[in-house]
Protein backbone atom coordinates (compact mmCIF):
# COMPACT_ATOMS: atom_id res chain seq x y z
CA UNK A 1 0.00 0.00 0.00
CA UNK A 2 2.78 2.14 0.96
CA UNK A 3 4.73 1.83 -1.93
CA UNK A 4 1.55 2.26 -4.44
CA UNK A 5 0.56 5.72 -2.61
CA UNK A 6 4.44 6.79 -3.07
CA UNK A 7 3.77 6.46 -6.57
CA UNK A 8 1.20 8.29 -6.87
CA UNK A 9 2.74 11.41 -5.10
CA UNK A 10 5.61 10.98 -7.08
CA UNK A 11 3.70 11.03 -10.55
CA UNK A 12 1.13 13.77 -8.95
CA UNK A 13 4.69 15.83 -8.35
CA UNK A 14 5.73 15.34 -11.82
CA UNK A 15 2.60 16.39 -13.85
CA UNK A 16 0.62 17.93 -11.27
CA UNK A 17 -2.64 17.52 -13.78
CA UNK A 18 -6.20 18.36 -12.09
CA UNK A 19 -7.60 15.09 -10.50
CA UNK A 20 -11.06 14.57 -12.69
CA UNK A 21 -12.67 17.07 -15.13
CA UNK A 22 -14.48 19.25 -12.59
CA UNK A 23 -17.19 21.28 -14.39
CA UNK A 24 -16.18 25.14 -15.55
CA UNK A 25 -19.49 26.25 -13.83
CA UNK A 26 -18.13 24.69 -10.23
CA UNK A 27 -14.52 25.53 -10.37
CA UNK A 28 -15.33 28.87 -10.62
CA UNK A 29 -17.58 29.05 -7.58
CA UNK A 30 -16.73 31.04 -4.35
CA UNK A 31 -17.28 28.67 -1.24
CA UNK A 32 -19.94 29.52 0.72
CA UNK A 33 -18.76 31.20 4.12
CA UNK A 34 -20.46 30.68 7.57
CA UNK A 35 -20.39 32.72 10.21
CA UNK A 36 -17.33 32.17 12.27
CA UNK A 37 -17.31 30.05 15.53
CA UNK A 38 -16.97 31.44 18.67
CA UNK A 39 -14.47 28.91 19.50
CA UNK A 40 -12.28 29.21 16.51
CA UNK A 41 -12.27 33.15 17.54
CA UNK A 42 -10.54 32.27 20.92
CA UNK A 43 -8.17 29.88 19.36
CA UNK A 44 -7.37 32.56 16.64
CA UNK A 45 -7.02 35.43 19.20
CA UNK A 46 -6.10 33.28 22.01
CA UNK A 47 -9.26 34.54 23.98
CA UNK A 48 -11.93 33.28 26.07
CA UNK A 49 -15.82 33.53 26.67
CA UNK A 50 -16.37 34.65 22.87
CA UNK A 51 -20.04 35.18 21.57
CA UNK A 52 -21.23 34.02 18.24
CA UNK A 53 -23.68 36.89 16.74
CA UNK A 54 -22.53 35.51 13.22
CA UNK A 55 -25.02 33.79 11.79
CA UNK A 56 -28.78 35.09 12.76
CA UNK A 57 -29.29 32.20 14.70
CA UNK A 58 -32.19 32.21 17.61
CA UNK A 59 -30.14 32.26 20.75
CA UNK A 60 -32.99 30.18 22.45
CA UNK A 61 -32.53 26.16 22.35
CA UNK A 62 -35.83 24.93 20.83
CA UNK A 63 -39.16 24.19 22.03
CA UNK A 64 -39.30 21.19 24.90
CA UNK A 65 -41.67 19.77 22.54
CA UNK A 66 -39.31 19.42 19.56
CA UNK A 67 -36.56 18.46 21.95
CA UNK A 68 -38.95 15.28 22.84
CA UNK A 69 -39.80 14.60 19.78
CA UNK A 70 -36.41 14.53 17.79
CA UNK A 71 -35.33 12.39 20.80
CA UNK A 72 -38.18 10.15 20.13
CA UNK A 73 -37.21 10.12 16.29
CA UNK A 74 -33.24 8.83 17.14
CA UNK A 75 -35.19 5.53 18.03
CA UNK A 76 -36.22 4.76 14.42
CA UNK A 77 -32.87 6.12 13.15
CA UNK A 78 -32.01 2.76 11.75
CA UNK A 79 -34.90 2.99 9.49
CA UNK A 80 -35.21 5.13 6.37
CA UNK A 81 -37.36 8.24 6.59
CA UNK A 82 -40.64 9.52 4.52
CA UNK A 83 -38.87 10.99 1.73
CA UNK A 84 -41.59 13.02 0.93
CA UNK A 85 -41.89 14.69 4.85
CA UNK A 86 -45.67 13.80 3.93
CA UNK A 87 -46.55 14.85 7.27
CA UNK A 88 -45.09 17.95 7.34
CA UNK A 89 -46.70 19.14 4.13
CA UNK A 90 -49.77 18.15 5.44
CA UNK A 91 -49.30 20.14 8.63
CA UNK A 92 -48.22 23.03 6.80
CA UNK A 93 -50.85 22.98 4.22
CA UNK A 94 -53.46 22.67 6.73
CA UNK A 95 -51.80 25.58 9.08
CA UNK A 96 -51.72 27.58 5.58
CA UNK A 97 -55.17 27.00 4.00
CA UNK A 98 -53.24 25.42 1.36
CA UNK A 99 -53.72 22.43 -1.33
CA UNK A 100 -50.89 19.74 0.30
CA UNK A 101 -49.39 19.99 -3.70
CA UNK A 102 -48.72 23.23 -2.99
CA UNK A 103 -46.19 22.64 -0.44
CA UNK A 104 -42.67 21.08 -0.29
CA UNK A 105 -40.39 20.36 2.55
CA UNK A 106 -36.16 20.38 2.42
CA UNK A 107 -33.05 20.62 4.18
CA UNK A 108 -33.24 23.68 5.13
CA UNK A 109 -34.94 26.41 2.94
CA UNK A 110 -31.21 26.86 1.46
CA UNK A 111 -31.88 23.44 0.33
CA UNK A 112 -35.00 24.41 -1.71
CA UNK A 113 -33.01 27.28 -3.57
CA UNK A 114 -30.59 24.54 -4.80
CA UNK A 115 -33.33 22.94 -5.74
CA UNK A 116 -35.08 25.64 -7.75
CA UNK A 117 -31.82 26.34 -9.50
CA UNK A 118 -31.52 23.06 -10.63
CA UNK A 119 -35.22 22.99 -11.66
CA UNK A 120 -34.74 26.05 -14.00
CA UNK A 121 -31.77 27.49 -14.49
CA UNK A 122 -29.52 26.08 -17.53
CA UNK A 123 -26.68 27.28 -18.68
CA UNK A 124 -26.58 30.87 -19.78
CA UNK A 125 -29.77 31.42 -17.89
CA UNK A 126 -30.18 34.47 -15.95
CA UNK A 127 -31.04 35.04 -12.02
CA UNK A 128 -32.34 38.86 -11.15
CA UNK A 129 -31.88 39.92 -7.35
CA UNK A 130 -31.21 42.68 -5.68
CA UNK A 131 -27.72 43.55 -3.95
CA UNK A 132 -26.26 42.57 -1.47
CA UNK A 133 -28.46 39.80 -0.44
CA UNK A 134 -27.79 36.28 0.56
CA UNK A 135 -24.93 34.85 -0.27
CA UNK A 136 -26.17 31.10 -1.53
CA UNK A 137 -28.04 33.03 -4.36
CA UNK A 138 -25.28 33.43 -6.66
CA UNK A 139 -23.93 29.98 -5.20
CA UNK A 140 -26.99 28.21 -6.13
CA UNK A 141 -27.65 30.10 -10.10
CA UNK A 142 -23.47 29.45 -10.89
CA UNK A 143 -23.68 26.06 -10.44
CA UNK A 144 -25.93 25.46 -12.66
CA UNK A 145 -23.77 27.70 -15.53
CA UNK A 146 -26.41 30.46 -14.71
CA UNK A 147 -25.87 34.12 -14.36
CA UNK A 148 -26.61 36.28 -11.24
CA UNK A 149 -27.59 39.77 -12.31
CA UNK A 150 -27.05 42.30 -9.36
CA UNK A 151 -28.87 45.26 -9.14
CA UNK A 152 -27.79 47.59 -6.58
CA UNK A 153 -30.06 48.10 -3.00
CA UNK A 154 -31.32 51.95 -2.69
CA UNK A 155 -28.99 54.19 -0.88
CA UNK A 156 -30.97 53.36 1.83
CA UNK A 157 -29.95 49.76 1.63
CA UNK A 158 -33.57 48.55 0.28
CA UNK A 159 -34.52 47.07 -2.82
CA UNK A 160 -35.15 49.06 -5.70
CA UNK A 161 -38.03 47.30 -7.60
CA UNK A 162 -38.35 49.02 -10.52
CA UNK A 163 -34.49 48.40 -11.46
CA UNK A 164 -35.24 44.59 -10.60
CA UNK A 165 -37.76 44.78 -13.35
CA UNK A 166 -35.98 46.54 -15.94
CA UNK A 167 -32.92 43.92 -15.33
CA UNK A 168 -35.41 40.90 -16.39
CA UNK A 169 -34.96 39.98 -20.20
CA UNK A 170 -35.41 37.00 -21.92
CA UNK A 171 -33.04 34.78 -20.13
CA UNK A 172 -34.49 35.83 -16.61
CA UNK A 173 -35.75 32.10 -15.11
CA UNK A 174 -35.91 33.42 -11.44
CA UNK A 175 -36.25 36.68 -9.35
CA UNK A 176 -35.01 36.31 -5.83
CA UNK A 177 -36.05 38.43 -3.29
CA UNK A 178 -35.30 38.06 0.36
CA UNK A 179 -37.45 40.41 2.59
CA UNK A 180 -36.77 40.71 5.11
CA UNK A 181 -33.20 41.07 3.53
CA UNK A 182 -29.87 39.32 4.63
CA UNK A 183 -27.64 41.31 5.46
CA UNK A 184 -29.26 44.48 6.03
CA UNK A 185 -32.89 43.59 7.56
CA UNK A 186 -34.82 45.73 5.08
CA UNK A 187 -38.38 44.55 3.59
CA UNK A 188 -40.22 44.95 0.81
CA UNK A 189 -44.21 45.13 1.31
CA UNK A 190 -46.44 41.95 -0.38
CA UNK A 191 -48.23 45.04 -2.39
CA UNK A 192 -44.58 46.00 -3.93
CA UNK A 193 -43.81 42.33 -4.79
CA UNK A 194 -47.25 42.02 -6.67
CA UNK A 195 -46.61 45.06 -8.33
CA UNK A 196 -43.13 43.49 -9.51
CA UNK A 197 -44.78 40.19 -10.72
CA UNK A 198 -47.50 42.34 -12.53
CA UNK A 199 -44.60 43.55 -14.76
CA UNK A 200 -42.65 41.26 -15.71
CA UNK A 201 -43.36 37.73 -17.55
CA UNK A 202 -45.66 35.32 -15.74
CA UNK A 203 -43.01 32.39 -16.77
CA UNK A 204 -40.32 33.71 -14.56
CA UNK A 205 -40.77 32.40 -10.80
CA UNK A 206 -40.25 35.03 -8.66
CA UNK A 207 -38.85 33.58 -4.96
CA UNK A 208 -40.44 35.48 -1.82
CA UNK A 209 -37.42 34.24 0.01
CA UNK A 210 -38.81 34.73 3.85
CA UNK A 211 -36.68 33.05 6.62
CA UNK A 212 -37.34 36.50 8.82
CA UNK A 213 -40.59 36.27 8.45
CA UNK A 214 -41.52 35.94 11.75
CA UNK A 215 -39.49 38.99 12.78
CA UNK A 216 -41.50 41.02 10.26
CA UNK A 217 -44.12 43.72 10.81
CA UNK A 218 -47.06 41.82 9.78
CA UNK A 219 -48.11 44.65 8.32
CA UNK A 220 -45.79 44.34 5.38
CA UNK A 221 -48.22 41.55 4.23
CA UNK A 222 -48.80 37.84 3.82
CA UNK A 223 -47.42 36.57 0.43
CA UNK A 224 -49.19 33.19 0.74
CA UNK A 225 -52.52 34.38 1.42
CA UNK A 226 -52.31 37.82 -0.91
CA UNK A 227 -49.96 36.71 -3.60
CA UNK A 228 -50.18 32.87 -4.24
CA UNK A 229 -53.90 32.99 -5.54
CA UNK A 230 -53.01 35.88 -8.09
CA UNK A 231 -49.35 34.55 -9.69
CA UNK A 232 -48.74 31.05 -10.21
CA UNK A 233 -45.05 32.10 -10.76
CA UNK A 234 -44.82 33.34 -6.99
CA UNK A 235 -43.04 30.69 -5.15
CA UNK A 236 -41.94 31.65 -1.49
CA UNK A 237 -39.86 29.83 1.10
CA UNK A 238 -39.62 29.80 4.71
CA UNK A 239 -38.03 27.81 7.73
CA UNK A 240 -37.98 26.56 11.09
CA UNK A 241 -34.17 27.90 11.12
CA UNK A 242 -34.38 31.04 12.42
CA UNK A 243 -37.95 31.69 14.29
CA UNK A 244 -38.44 28.00 15.54
CA UNK A 245 -34.71 28.07 16.55
CA UNK A 246 -33.63 24.73 14.78
CA UNK A 247 -30.94 26.15 12.76
CA UNK A 248 -29.21 22.60 13.32
CA UNK A 249 -31.70 20.27 12.57
CA UNK A 250 -32.01 21.61 8.83
CA UNK A 251 -35.85 21.83 7.71
CA UNK A 252 -37.54 24.91 5.77
CA UNK A 253 -40.62 24.82 3.28
CA UNK A 254 -41.74 26.07 -0.02
CA UNK A 255 -45.12 27.31 -1.01
CA UNK A 256 -45.39 27.31 -4.53
CA UNK A 257 -47.65 26.07 -7.69
CA UNK A 258 -48.33 22.73 -8.05
CA UNK A 259 -46.27 22.74 -11.30
CA UNK A 260 -43.61 23.96 -9.26
CA UNK A 261 -43.76 22.39 -6.82
CA UNK A 262 -43.75 19.23 -8.45
CA UNK A 263 -40.12 20.46 -10.64
CA UNK A 264 -38.74 21.12 -7.18
CA UNK A 265 -39.58 17.67 -6.05
CA UNK A 266 -37.92 15.94 -8.92
CA UNK A 267 -34.98 17.72 -7.55
CA UNK A 268 -34.88 16.45 -4.18
CA UNK A 269 -32.05 14.38 -3.01
CA UNK A 270 -33.65 11.08 -1.56
CA UNK A 271 -34.67 11.45 1.97
CA UNK A 272 -32.65 14.61 2.39
CA UNK A 273 -35.12 16.02 4.60
CA UNK A 274 -34.00 13.79 7.49
CA UNK A 275 -36.22 11.63 10.46
CA UNK A 276 -35.41 14.32 12.77
CA UNK A 277 -35.71 17.64 10.74
CA UNK A 278 -39.14 15.96 10.33
CA UNK A 279 -40.15 15.16 13.68
CA UNK A 280 -38.44 18.47 14.82
CA UNK A 281 -41.07 20.41 12.22
CA UNK A 282 -43.87 18.68 13.35
CA UNK A 283 -43.09 19.00 17.03
CA UNK A 284 -42.98 23.11 16.34
CA UNK A 285 -45.88 23.09 14.11
CA UNK A 286 -47.78 21.60 17.28
CA UNK A 287 -50.00 24.28 19.80
CA UNK A 288 -47.00 23.57 22.46
CA UNK A 289 -44.15 23.97 19.78
CA UNK A 290 -45.53 26.99 18.41
CA UNK A 291 -46.16 29.09 21.31
CA UNK A 292 -43.09 28.54 22.76
CA UNK A 293 -41.46 29.48 19.84
CA UNK A 294 -43.62 32.96 19.63
CA UNK A 295 -42.59 33.73 23.30
CA UNK A 296 -39.01 33.67 21.92
CA UNK A 297 -39.83 35.80 18.89
CA UNK A 298 -41.33 38.48 20.53
CA UNK A 299 -38.44 38.66 23.17
CA UNK A 300 -36.13 39.16 20.10
CA UNK A 301 -37.94 41.76 18.64
CA UNK A 302 -38.34 43.10 21.57
CA UNK A 303 -34.25 43.45 22.28
CA UNK A 304 -33.99 44.20 18.54
CA UNK A 305 -35.75 47.19 19.09
CA UNK A 306 -33.89 47.86 22.40
CA UNK A 307 -30.11 47.55 20.50
CA UNK A 308 -31.42 49.88 17.10
CA UNK A 309 -32.73 52.89 19.60
CA UNK A 310 -29.42 52.35 21.40
CA UNK A 311 -27.06 52.45 18.01
CA UNK A 312 -29.32 55.57 17.35
CA UNK A 313 -28.58 57.25 20.47
CA UNK A 314 -25.27 56.94 20.01
CA UNK A 315 -25.53 58.03 16.44
CA UNK A 316 -25.12 55.48 14.31
CA UNK A 317 -27.64 55.60 10.96
CA UNK A 318 -28.53 51.87 10.74
CA UNK A 319 -31.21 51.25 8.26
CA UNK A 320 -34.64 50.13 9.73
CA UNK A 321 -34.91 46.16 10.77
CA UNK A 322 -37.54 43.78 10.07
CA UNK A 323 -35.07 40.62 11.02
CA UNK A 324 -33.15 39.14 13.76
CA UNK A 325 -30.04 41.13 13.13
CA UNK A 326 -28.79 44.62 12.48
CA UNK A 327 -26.64 46.70 9.46
CA UNK A 328 -23.98 48.72 10.60
CA UNK A 329 -22.92 49.88 6.90
CA UNK A 330 -19.48 50.74 7.70
CA UNK A 331 -17.85 50.70 4.10
CA UNK A 332 -14.03 50.82 3.86
CA UNK A 333 -14.05 50.68 8.08
CA UNK A 334 -15.45 46.88 8.06
CA UNK A 335 -12.92 44.96 8.31
CA UNK A 336 -10.97 46.67 10.62
CA UNK A 337 -14.06 47.27 12.59
CA UNK A 338 -14.82 43.17 12.78
CA UNK A 339 -11.34 42.36 13.96
CA UNK A 340 -11.71 45.29 16.76
CA UNK A 341 -14.64 43.43 17.65
CA UNK A 342 -13.49 39.99 17.66
CA UNK A 343 -10.10 40.31 19.25
CA UNK A 344 -12.56 40.89 22.36
CA UNK A 345 -14.95 38.05 21.65
CA UNK A 346 -18.15 39.53 19.94
CA UNK A 347 -17.69 37.51 16.44
CA UNK A 348 -20.20 39.48 14.13
CA UNK A 349 -20.56 39.26 9.79
CA UNK A 350 -18.10 40.95 8.03
CA UNK A 351 -19.10 41.75 4.39
CA UNK A 352 -16.00 43.06 3.27
CA UNK A 353 -16.29 46.48 2.06
CA UNK A 354 -19.84 47.22 2.45
CA UNK A 355 -20.57 46.18 6.07
CA UNK A 356 -21.13 44.08 9.51
CA UNK A 357 -24.20 41.78 10.24
CA UNK A 358 -24.94 41.90 13.59
CA UNK A 359 -27.07 39.07 15.22
CA UNK A 360 -29.70 39.70 18.05
CA UNK A 361 -28.88 37.54 20.87
CA UNK A 362 -29.82 37.33 24.03
CA UNK A 363 -29.99 40.64 26.62
CA UNK A 364 -26.87 40.15 27.71
CA UNK A 365 -25.15 39.33 24.93
CA UNK A 366 -26.29 42.69 23.18
CA UNK A 367 -25.38 44.97 25.70
CA UNK A 368 -21.63 43.29 25.28
CA UNK A 369 -22.19 43.57 21.93
CA UNK A 370 -23.29 47.46 22.28
CA UNK A 371 -20.62 48.02 25.10
CA UNK A 372 -17.22 46.51 22.74
CA UNK A 373 -18.12 47.88 19.40
CA UNK A 374 -18.62 51.75 21.88
CA UNK A 375 -15.17 50.80 22.80
CA UNK A 376 -13.55 49.82 19.60
CA UNK A 377 -15.04 52.74 17.29
CA UNK A 378 -17.19 55.85 16.63
CA UNK A 379 -20.08 55.72 14.26
CA UNK A 380 -18.90 58.20 11.38
C1 LIG B 1 -32.33 35.06 3.21
C2 LIG B 1 -32.06 33.66 3.64
N1 LIG B 1 -32.68 32.66 3.01
C3 LIG B 1 -32.49 31.39 3.34
C4 LIG B 1 -31.64 31.05 4.36
C5 LIG B 1 -31.43 29.60 4.62
O1 LIG B 1 -31.85 29.16 5.83
P1 LIG B 1 -32.08 27.62 6.11
O2 LIG B 1 -31.44 26.83 5.02
O3 LIG B 1 -31.44 27.35 7.42
O4 LIG B 1 -33.56 27.42 6.11
C6 LIG B 1 -30.96 32.03 5.05
C7 LIG B 1 -30.00 31.66 6.10
O5 LIG B 1 -29.20 32.39 6.58
C8 LIG B 1 -31.17 33.37 4.67
O6 LIG B 1 -30.52 34.37 5.28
Amino acid sequence: MGGQNGGVAARESQNPAPVGRVRAAVDALPAYKPGKAAEQAEREHDIAHAIKLASNENPYPPPAAVVEAVAAACRVGNLYCDHRATAVREALADRLSLAVEQVTVGAGSVALLYQLATAYIDPGDEAVTPWISFEAYPISVQTMGGTLVRVPLTAEHGFDLDAVAAAVTERTKLVLLATPNNPTGTAVSTAAVARLAESIPGDVIVLVDEAYREFADPALGDPVSELLPRFHNVAVARTFSKAYGLASLRAGYLLAHPEVVTAVDKCLLPFNVNGLAQAAALAALSNEGSSEARANIDTIIAERRRVAAALAADGWAIPGTEANFVWLPLRDRTDEVCLALERRGVVVRPFSGIGIRVTIGTSVQNDRFLSTLAEVTQPG
